[in-house]
């Protein structure tokens, strides 16, 4: 059985709202997605949003994700028309180089302006993203201070907040929001996965099975090269073969299986199996065509 994930309590319904009123002060919409899932992580609702504005994604944890998959993606949507660039919010260093993206992907109003005699009139964009996407992580490199609060749950950076940068450039963050239905189940198993859902809302041992069936294919060497060895059987025989191994042990010796479950989901959200993506442009966010 294949377990229905999905996550939208009022904050982001009234957050989502937020953005809606402000929209009309933004000429960028800077949208930020996980890399390694990058159309399970674009909120559909912030595609209605865009529709007029100037758009960029980041595809933020580059550094966790299939480095040719990263470059595939860029390309993909770079296709479509919308500038696309890898990240690593972590690092302050490729902020110069967003900061003139993120005026690059404005220049028709820049240009606009100046003929109409406008000078050094702010670009206004506004950063979205769905939780733990490293959306404060990002606002932090940007602004070069602590100017937004990170923390490591789902829904963390609340309020609303106009930051000022470098380069003539105005910023709005946003809280993390998802969206009221996801169409396709299997765009919300990959936020679970990614850590964009509640953890406490999710029976672990059911994600961890899934979680597993979706790397065996493409990473089940990394699997084995990690835990070394390559279980067979059904979920709770796989579960418990690695969980002996990785000596997660209940009480009275046999396998703890919400332990070990536990534990194989933060070994890939933390990058710890490698660098892993989910999807590809090639393939939808179960390995279909698009
Ligand atoms: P959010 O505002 O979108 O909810 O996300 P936030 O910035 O709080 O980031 C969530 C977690 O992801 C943080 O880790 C952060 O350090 C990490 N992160 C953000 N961007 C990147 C990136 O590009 N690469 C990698 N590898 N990690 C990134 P945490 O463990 O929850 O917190 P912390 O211990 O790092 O503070």
């Amino acid at each position: 059985m294949s377990l229905q994930y999905q996550w939208f309590p009022g904050h982001m319904a009234k957050a989502m709202r937020m953005m809606q009123e402000h929209i009309k002060l933004i000429d960028l919409l800077v949208e930020i997605v996980d890399a390694r899932a990058p159309l399970s992580s674009r909120n559909p609702e912030v595609a209605k949003l865009a529709r007029g504005k100037f758009c960029m994604i980041l595809l933020n944890k580059a550094d966790l994700a299939d480095p040719g998959a990263n470059k595939a993606w860029a390309e993909y949507f770079a296709s479509q028309g919308i500038s696309a660039v890898e990240l690593d919010a972590r690092q302050s260093k490729g902020m110069t180089e967003i900061r003139s993206r993120m005026r690059e992907a404005c220049r028709e109003k820049i240009e606009r302006d100046k003929k109409r005699g406008i000078k050094n009139r702010p670009i206004r964009a506004m950063v979205c993203g769905i939780p733990n996407v490293g959306k404060s992580t990002f606002v932090n490199s940007l602004a070069g201070r602590g100017a937004a609060k990170t923390g490591n749950k789902p829904g963390v950076t609340k309020g609303k907040q106009w930051i000022s940068l470098e380069g003539n450039l105005e910023l709005l963050d946003t809280p993390g929001v998802l969206w009221p239905r996801f169409e396709d189940p299997r765009a919300g198993r990959h936020l679970a996965f990614l850590g964009s859902i509640k953890d406490d809302i999710l029976p672990v041992e059911e994600m961890a099975w899934e979680l597993y069936q979706a790397l065996e294919s493409d990473y089940g060497d990394r699997i084995e090269a990690r835990y070394g060895l390559r279980p067979q059987g059904n979920g709770e025989e796989v579960l418990g073969q690695l969980a002996l191994a990785r000596n997660c042990l209940a009480k009275g010796g046999g396998p703890d299986l919400a332990r070990f479950s536990a534990l194989l989901v933060e070994d890939f959200r933390s990058g710890r199996l490698g660098r892993i993506s989910l999807e590809r442009p090639e393939t939808g966010p179960a390995g279909e065509r698009v």
